[in-house]
């Protein structure tokens, strides 16, 4: 029996489609996920001190419209997740939890016995309305150090909230941190009119190609809205994006299902830009 070797067409249409599987695995490896901070469907709840929402049906329905994981702030005051919210998300998300907490012993207690996928450390003060800027690991390095390896040793994935400061970016790789979120808050604020914005896109994108360098995986959020998201979106050191307050003000509105897929589609495909 004669075997045909392929024709110059066979050969150009397997070429074609190996370059297209190709581009598509580069797109899908490269591909930017959304966790979706659920902490205000629980501030919603704890306004009346009641049983609804519940932020463990509002996760459920953030996975099914495609989020690529839940974050939920366990914050000292328990203003809005209560510790039990955060045990019943551990046993039903089926995507990734991260709970933003503080570097104190009480959480790193909370998170051996929870265990979350991941821990993202971040600064707290009592008065304030959100996060108000990174944590500051040079200052800490000494607790955040001890802390980042106690959550580690527990088999604990760590984060790092931090501004996009190079300083600041090479202490958490010196002290142990495998990962880093980079505060977008001063992106956003310069949207909103404080700034020239492009200058802190640049500070973002600056920082995140400075932490992949040394090996950190980056992570980015806070003040992201379905305006702001596009310059963003384009970072391409950037594996995951945190928001919250946005899409849950728009799931108000328009519910949950709605406003998830609108911001993932958003990111897969960000709008050209004045100026870009
Ligand atoms: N990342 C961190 C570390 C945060 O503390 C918050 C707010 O809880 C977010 C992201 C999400 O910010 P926003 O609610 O403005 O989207």
């Amino acid at each position: 029996m004669r075997c045909e070797s392929p024709s110059d067409t066979q050969y150009s249409a397997l070429s074609t489609q190996h370059s297209v599987l190709s581009t598509l695995f580069v797109i899908y490896s490269y591909a930017m996920r959304l966790a979706v901070n659920i902490d205000h469907i629980a501030t919603i709840r704890e306004a009346r001190k009641a049983d609804e929402p519940d932020p463990v049906a509002a996760a459920v329905l953030c996975e099914l419209a495609g989020a690529q994981g839940i974050t939920v702030h366990l914050r000292s005051d328990r203003r809005h997740m209560q510790d039990r919210d955060v045990e019943v998300l551990r046993r039903v998300v089926s995507t990734n939890l991260n709970v933003e907490m503080a570097a104190s012993a009480e959480m790193v207690r909370i998170a051996q016995t929870i265990k979350p996928h991941r821990v993202t450390l971040v600064p707290e003060r009592r008065d304030e309305v959100t996060t108000e800027g990174g944590l500051d690991v040079v200052l800490h390095a000494g607790n955040i150090e001890k802390v980042v390896k106690q959550l580690l040793d527990s088999q604990i994935d760590v984060s790092i909230f931090v501004d996009p400061d190079l300083e600041q970016i090479r202490m958490c790789h010196k002290i142990g941190s495998p990962k880093i979120e980079i505060n977008t808050g001063k992106y956003a604020d310069a949207w909103n009119g404080g700034g020239n914005w492009q200058t802190e896109l640049e500070k973002v994108a600056l920082a995140a190609r400075a932490a992949k360098k040394v090996g950190l995986i980056v992570f980015a959020g806070h003040g992201l809205t379905y305006r702001n998201i596009d310059a963003i979106a384009t970072v391409p050191e950037i594996e995951e994006l945190n928001i919250g307050h946005s899409i849950i003000a728009r799931a108000a509105l328009v519910g949950l299902d709605h406003a998830v897929r609108e911001m993932s589609e958003l990111m897969r495909r960000p709008r050209r830009l004045p100026g870009k």
